[in-house]
Parts: structure tokens; C-alpha cells; sequence
């Protein structure tokens, strides 16, 4: 069993499902609201632990109502809470979530994410260093992201920037990890380029291999220096909060079975992970995963 940790965000969703979006100023009518556990970190982690690996979060919650929920939500999916830690006085992190339109809009708040430190990340090197593969994600602040990112390196482990929320960083931290995995609008932001210029172009440009995502297009990423495109997979799409979350989980689990094997997983579980709502609603088991492979032929 493949050991992940993640070090990231965990947020209540606060997701409105709505017939459009509204314009700027204007007031709609919602069709339904709801309450579902969130953040990029703790996404991440569910998704890697349904996947079957064994999983320790790094992160942190308020001592609010929200924070003991989603405490009690990731201990239920098996994930390690160890160096999770409550804050107090603060708030936990929250996302408000227009879904509409087959897409989502999303405003987070940080909270407790905020007071992710660099000291607190240190405080993990014993699980970093007896994992298998390590996820950040840029909903904590940058300055734990490079201690991961130089923690990971010390310790000789693998770790897999998610860009996202994408802001440009310096291109030495970039270097430290051993994937990046943006979608190629969070890439030109990261390389400050032009987000006009062609995904292929910006991909030769990348401080460190890159993974680069395509929503139902699959995703792009290179072997022995050649570009290689894995499709995605044709689902009926109710919900896409969480798709690249459960990516970066697939691609963390399955990485010790090789790059492209990885990637085509990764792809096959993000596709599962839209056809139901809410970002960890349709995060699939390993079993689910083998089934869905078994039967589904990636598009051409
Ligand atoms: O990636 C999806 C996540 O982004 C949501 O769960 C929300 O919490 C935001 O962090």
C-alpha cells in the first residue's frame, strides 16, 4: 500500500446549484443548497485514501462547528489527523461554490489554512520521509509550500506541486518538485506568460516535468523527453468540483507503477469524480477504479 501524504487546505464547501451564473450586480433564483466537505488538501486526501493508500494530512481547522465536522469526515475516510491541528479563536476554511452552466465558480476564505506554518510542516518530517509520494497544493501559504517542497527534497521523496490556486512562483522553488500539475491556465500563470500562448509552448518552458491537465481532454506529459497525450473519458458530468484533486491523488497512489500508467488512471478516476456531486461526492474506490478501467476505452 502506497503511503501519501498531503500537506493542504481543508474547507466546508458551501455549494449553491444554479440555473446560470449571475452577472456582475445581478440577484437569481438558486435550485438547491448544500453543506459538503472540501478544500484542496483535504480532497486530496479522501481521494488518495479511497484509492487505497495509507494517508496523513497535514493542515489545519478552526475550532469552530465546521472544524469538528470535517475532523470527523476524514477520520471516517481513514486519514491520518495526526498533524492536523485545531486552531483557536479562527475559523475554519470555507469555499462558497456556484455550481452552473456544467462548470463552478469558487471564492475561498482560508481561516485556519492560513496558520498552516513552516514550523508546523517540520514538525511532520517523520511521515514525509516514509512517504511514498507527497501532495501541496497553494490554498496554505507560500511560505509552507516551499518547507514541503525543501523538506521533500531533504528527505529524498517525491513531491507533487498542484498549482492551484495558481500565482506566479519563484522558479528555483519549482525545481524542487518532482511533478507539477497545473491545467494550462494555471501554468502561463505560473510562468507568467501569455495565457493566449499554446499549451504546447509553455509546456517547453517548464522549470520541472510537468503534467499538464486538460479537463475531458486527458492530459499531456512527457517520457524520455517526447510529449505523450492521454485522452480522457467520455462521463456524463453532474458535478466537476474535485477533478483535479482526485488527479493529483490517482497520480500520487499510482506513481510507482510507472508515469504513463499513472496519468491513464489518473484521468480514469478524475472522469468518475465529475459524474456525482460535491468535490468528494464522486471520488471513486480503488475497486470502482478497476471496474471502470476494465470496461471504458479512453476517447481517441
Ligand atoms: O478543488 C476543489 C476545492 O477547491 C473545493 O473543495 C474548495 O474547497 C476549493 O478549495
Amino acid at each position: 500500500m502506497a503511503h501519501v501524504v498531503v500537506v493542504g487546505s481543508i474547507n466546508m464547501d458551501l455549494v449553491t446549484l444554479a440555473p446560470r451564473f449571475p452577472e456582475p450586480g445581478e440577484t437569481i433564483l438558486g435550485d438547491r443548497f448544500l453543506t459538503v466537505h472540501g478544500g484542496k488538501g483535504a480532497n486530496q486526501a479522501v481521494a488518495a485514501a479511497r484509492l487505497g493508500a495509507e494517508v496523513t494530512l497535514v493542515g489545519a481547522v478552526g475550532d469552530d462547528a465546521f472544524g469538528e465536522q470535517l475532523r470527523e469526515g476524514l477520520a471516517h475516510e481513514n486519514v491520518r489527523l495526526d498533524h492536523v491541528a485545531s486552531i483557536a479563536n479562527c475559523s475554519s476554511g470555507t469555499a462558497s461554490i456556484t455550481v452552473a452552466e456544467g462548470d463552478n465558480h469558487i471564492v475561498v476564505v482560508p481561516g485556519a489554512n492560513a496558520r498552516v506554518t513552516p514550523a508546523q510542516i517540520e514538525r511532520a518530517q517523520a511521515a514525509l520521509a516514509s512517504a511514498d509520494a507527497i501532495l501541496v497544493q497553494m490554498e496554505i501559504p507560500l511560505e509552507s509550500v516551499e518547507a514541503t517542497l525543501r523538506l521533500g527534497q531533504r528527505v529524498g521523496k517525491p513531491v507533487i506541486l498542484n498549482p492551484a490556486p495558481a500565482q506566479p512562483l519563484p522558479l528555483e522553488w519549482l525545481k524542487l518538485a518532482r511533478y507539477l500539475t497545473p491545467n494550462q491556465h494555471e501554468l502561463a500563470i505560473l510562468l507568467a506568460a501569455d495565457a493566449s500562448e499554446d499549451f504546447r509552448s509553455l509546456m517547453d518552458r517548464s522549470p520541472a516535468p510537468l503534467v499538464l491537465t486538460r479537463g475531458s481532454d486527458g492530459a499531456w506529459f512527457r517520457e524520455n523527453g517526447e510529449p505523450l497525450h492521454q485522452s480522457g473519458f467520455k462521463v456524463d458530468v453532474v458535478d466537476t468540483t474535485g477533478a483535479g484533486d482526485t488527479f493529483n491523488a490517482a497520480l500520487a497512489v499510482f506513481l510507482h507503477e510507472g508515469l504513463a500508467v499513472a496519468v491513464r488512471k489518473a484521468c480514469a478516476a478524475a472522469a468518475l469524480s465529475v459524474t456525482r456531486l460535491g468535490a468528494q461526492g464522486g471520488m471513486p474506490t480503488r475497486a470502482e477504479l478497476e471496474a471502470f478501467l476494465a470496461t471504458r476505452a479512453p476517447l481517441l
